[in-house]
Order: structure tokens, then C-alpha cells, then sequence
């Protein structure tokens, strides 16, 4: 494959990584697949690290820094993050719990307000995990497709809240926003359409918020703990997709004021199960990495026009909408004849690899989901393999 440099840095010092650096890459995202393959899958990012979590790293190993973590300085960057990024005063420390992933978070606070083989709805298509965490935690799903326009679909929803209660049980509601993978930012009416209809159902809301720093210029990202009637709401958020922390998980659990003493339950293996270096690494994005931020969106952003333009170009059968988030893109690839996981057709006669749709549950048969986190030159090289399968 022919490539050119990745170009210079942006805000931030972002830029994204030399090609011969990134297949030295031990990461899933990298060793998957064979070295003729082109990886545009799992949801990694080949930009070069953010500056101030190198530095923070580096000297973390410098002091031989590799103990257990302490104090509430993670809570405390995402305090600061949050009011700066969203206006939003609502990060504080004694309705917060660090845990060791976003995942595990889910986990743990489904566990908090549900009992085994309780139900738990989720927006299908939706992040496959959420199949299996849930699962894995003996909870039921409970599907509610989002609308044709990838949005939240309130009468889907209040049936899926109907079916969940209609057994007697504690139900949940694993919401994702920014959605992954259609990118979807929740407005603020939508939410609090949600948060009303989970009080009268009875339904406890848990928000995956992870995504929540990649959103695009003209829209805004909302947390639902600020919306009117999420008060018995969790949110889970981190650095992790925002800043590459994948290797360096760590991610904060947020209560709204009336789930407060249901957080104050997690138990304390979870919250000291974190890695040190993993806090290290979010707390130094949270806090001195929204320059670099910046630079990446600016890239994300061209980076979405240019595959607009190239699959118009290349691949007009297949149907993109751009969500607001996210730098994942979800391809409708039904009108292009490949079958129920045109991924697997890409991998096979194209040697590129996408995210298959099916383990993204009912909605995801026929499509695929595309990485938009890396340089344009990759980008516009994995449509022209995709392009010579059709
Ligand atoms: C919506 C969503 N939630 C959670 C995760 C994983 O987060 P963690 O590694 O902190 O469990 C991802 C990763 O891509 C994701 O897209």
C-alpha cells in the first residue's frame, strides 16, 4: 500500500501515527488480522498519544509510580472537564465511584438496581458488549430498535418499558449517547422523554456515556443527570475513546441525587480494583488534553467529510448517515448485494476489515461499521478495497 506521512501536528500537537509505527502495534486493532489486511475495525484510534498523558505516564514510571490509586483527582479532572466542556456543574465527588472500565461500571450499577434475570433494555442496533455484559450479569435484554433516523423511538420505547415491568421484576435501561455506531447525540427533549417515561414505569437509567468528548462542531452533547427527572439515573463516563486509553482503562460511575445511597453500595473490590496508571493517564486527559481534543475533532471532522465524498464517488450503494459523535461510522450496505455481513464480504475479497453488523442486534444484519480514526490516506485506501469488491 502506498502512504504518505500523516501529515503535521494540529491544536494540541494531534496528529495522527507514522504507518510503520502503527503495524509495530501489538493492539487488537492490529494484530486481528494478517498484515495485507486493512484494519478500519474495533474501536481504536491510530493518532500518536495525547502529550500530557505521555508526560504523565513517563514520569509515572520514572518514580516508579506503580502502586494502588489514590485520592479523587480522576473525579476531579471530569468535574472540571465536564463544567468547562458542557456547563455542567454536575460531577461531584460524593455522588461519584471510580471503577475499572465503563463496562465493568455497567455492570456493577445494573447489579446495584436489578436482580438476576431482571430485564434491561437497550436501542438496537447497539455496541455488541452490551449483549454480552448484561448476560454475563444474568440480566435479560430487552430490545428497542431506535427509529429509522437512528433516533430514539418513544412509542418503541414505552413498549419495551411496558414489556420489561409486565413481569413484576426491576427493570433497567443501558441507554448509549453518543449512540454507538450510529453516532447519534440524544437531544435534550429526547432524554428527558426518557427520564419521564422511566419514572412512570419505574425503569432505573443507566447511561453509557463514553463517547461523550467526540462530538462534532454544531452539535451539543448533553449528560442526562442534567436533564429534569433523571434524578434516580447512573451515568458512566470516561477517557478512554476520546484519548486511545483502551491500554489504560479507568472510568468514573455518576449517581443523580436520588441514586446516591444505590451508588454509595458498590462495593469496595470494584472501586479499588482500578488501575493506578489507568487514573494516571485519564485524570492528564481530562485535565490538560482538550487542546489535543480539539485537534482531533478538526481531524475526525475532515476526516467525515472526505468519506461522505469518497463512498458517494465509489460506493453509492451503500447509505451513510453521519451521526453527531462518535468517529465510528454505520453503513447500510443492504442495496449492494452482499448479504447480512458485508463485513465478512470486505475482509474476504477486499483485505480490508470492518466491524460486522450482526452482533450489533436486531438492525444489524446488512450493515457494517466503519473506523473513521485514522489518516485520511488509510481512509480513502480501505474504500478503494471496498469499492473493488463491488
Ligand atoms: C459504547 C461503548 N461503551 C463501552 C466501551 C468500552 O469501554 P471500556 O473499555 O471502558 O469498558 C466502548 C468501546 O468501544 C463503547 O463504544
Amino acid at each position: 500500500m502506498d502512504e504518505v506521512s500523516p501529515g503535521p501536528s494540529r491544536a494540541g500537537g494531534f496528529r495522527w501515527q507514522e504507518p510503520e509505527l502503527l503495524r509495530r502495534r501489538r493492539s487488537a486493532k492490529w494484530r486481528a488480522y494478517p498484515s495485507d489486511v486493512l484494519p478500519v475495525w474495533v474501536a481504536e484510534m491510530d493518532c500518536v498519544l495525547a502529550a500530557p498523558v505521555a508526560l504523565a505516564l513517563a514520569d509515572a514510571v520514572s518514580l516508579g509510580d506503580t502502586g494502588y490509586p489514590a485520592g479523587t483527582g480522576y473525579v476531579d479532572a471530569l468535574a472540571g472537564f465536564a463544567r468547562a466542556r458542557w456547563g455542567w456543574d454536575g460531577v461531584t465527588a460524593d455522588r461519584a465511584a471510580r471503577v475499572p472500565d465503563v463496562m465493568r461500571g455497567v455492570v456493577e450499577v445494573l447489579s446495584l438496581v436489578t436482580d438476576p434475570g431482571d430485564p434491561v433494555v437497550v436501542n438496537c442496533p447497539v455496541y455488541a458488549p452490551f449483549y454480552e455484559f448484561i448476560e454475563h450479569c444474568g440480566r435479560t435484554v430487552v430490545e428497542a430498535p431506535l427509529g429509522a433516523d437512528g433516533r430514539i423511538d418513544v412509542t418503541t420505547l414505552t413498549d419495551a418499558f411496558r414489556r420489561a415491568t409486565a413481569g413484576g421484576g426491576h427493570a433497567a435501561y443501558l441507554l448509549c449517547n453518543p449512540h454507538n455506531p450510529t453516532g447519534t447525540v440524544h437531544h435534550r427533549d429526547e432524554l428527558e422523554a426518557v427520564a419521564s417515561l422511566a419514572e412512570t414505569y419505574g425503569v432505573r437509567v443507566v447511561v453509557d456515556e463514553i463517547h461523550a468528548p467526540l462530538v462534532h462542531e454544531g452539535a451539543t452533547f448533553v449528560p442526562y443527570l442534567s436533564v429534569r427527572g433523571a434524578e434516580r439515573g447512573f451515568a458512566l463516563m470516561s477517557a478512554s475513546k476520546a484519548w486511545n486509553l483502551a491500554a489504560l482503562p479507568a472510568a468514573v460511575a455518576l449517581a443523580g441525587e436520588a441514586a446516591a445511597p444505590d451508588l454509595a453500595r458498590i462495593p469496595r473490590e470494584v472501586t479499588e480494583g482500578v488501575s493506578h496508571f489507568g487514573i494516571i493517564a485519564q485524570t492528564a486527559a481530562l485535565r490538560d488534553g482538550t487542546a489535543w481534543l480539539d485537534g482531533l475533532l478538526a481531524a475526525l471532522a475532515e476526516n467525515r467529510a472526505l468519506f461522505t465524498r469518497l463512498l458517494a464517488e465509489h460506493l453509492p450503494s451503500l447509505r451513510y448517515r453521519p451521526g453527531a459523535g462518535t468517529y465510528l461510522a454505520w453503513l447500510d450496505c443492504r442495496n449492494a448485494g452482499l448479504g447480512d455481513d458485508p463485513a465478512a464480504v470486505f475482509l474476504a475479497r477486499g483485505r480490508v476489515a470492518l466491524t460486522g453488523g450482526l452482533p450489533f442486534g436486531t438492525g444489524g444484519a446488512g450493515h457494517a461499521r466503519f473506523n473513521l480514526a485514522t489518516s485520511p490516506e488509510r481512509i480513502t485506501e480501505a474504500v478503494r478495497r471496498m469499492a473493488s469488491v463491488l
